[in-house]
């Protein structure tokens, strides 16, 4: 028996709209993609990487995980991304978070919820690290949106430091890291002014972006 008999329903009806527009959607994406776009982004229900930037399937290359982490060691996304850059040659890292991140709000808080405490550990350092601006905010809400906002630039700053991304500068391919932040009260997409194209940039940029925050 099938369950789920509404996301089935919600399903046909969507590929039914899209083959309305355009019969030939699905036959050219089956075919290959090209997407432009990497997207890392947090894994919350109501931060839907495609619909916020209005692009179909096809154009845009996904890794979500909870709290938009890029952490040095973490094969899954490290692989995600040399996929993305060597092979489907996107031009663009869009490291995306978002203003009332759970994940970021428990590192804060630093509360203990189970195995996910060792991955928001590394939302800790980042706590850690920037200790002197996070005192200086006015009150929780304040701090937790600055949170938010470090742990965005601190994870565009290290997907510039990965291998993949220094590889690919080196050889001269076009590749744009760029740090975004979004808003759930609003819809809305805010750039964090980290956005480096090459790796010599990286450090004048990750300063720029963190003296706007603090
Ligand atoms: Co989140």
């Amino acid at each position: 028996m099938r369950t789920l008999k509404e996301l089935f329903a919600n399903n046909q009806a969507w590929a039914a709209r899209i083959n309305k527009q355009d019969p030939q959607f699905f036959l050219k994406l089956s075919r290959q993609q090209l997407p432009q776009y990497l997207w890392i982004g947090c894994s919350d229900s109501r931060v839907p990487a495609n619909e916020i930037v209005g692009l179909l399937p096809g154009e845009l290359f996904v890794h979500r995980n909870v709290a938009n982490l890029v952490v040095h060691t973490d094969l899954n996304c490290l692989s995600v991304m040399q996929f993305a850059v060597d092979i489907l040659k996107v031009r663009h890292i869009i490291l995306c978070g978002h203003y009332g991140c759970s994940g970021v709000q428990a590192a804060l808080r630093r509360d203990r919820l189970g195995l996910i405490d060792n991955w928001l550990r590394h939302v800790q350092d980042v706590r850690q690290k920037h200790e002197q601006v996070l005192v200086k905010s006015g009150g929780d809400a304040e701090a937790s949106n600055r949170l938010c906002e470090l742990n965005v630039i601190e994870q565009a700053a290290n997907i510039c430091h990965t291998s993949i991304a220094r590889d690919a500068w080196e050889r001269g391919q076009e590749l744009t890291v760029h740090g975004w932040i979004y808003g759930l009260k609003d819809g809305l997409l805010r750039d964090l002014n980290f956005t480096v194209s090459q790796f010599g940039e990286t450090q004048d940029r990750y300063q720029k972006a963190l003296s706007e925050i603090a």
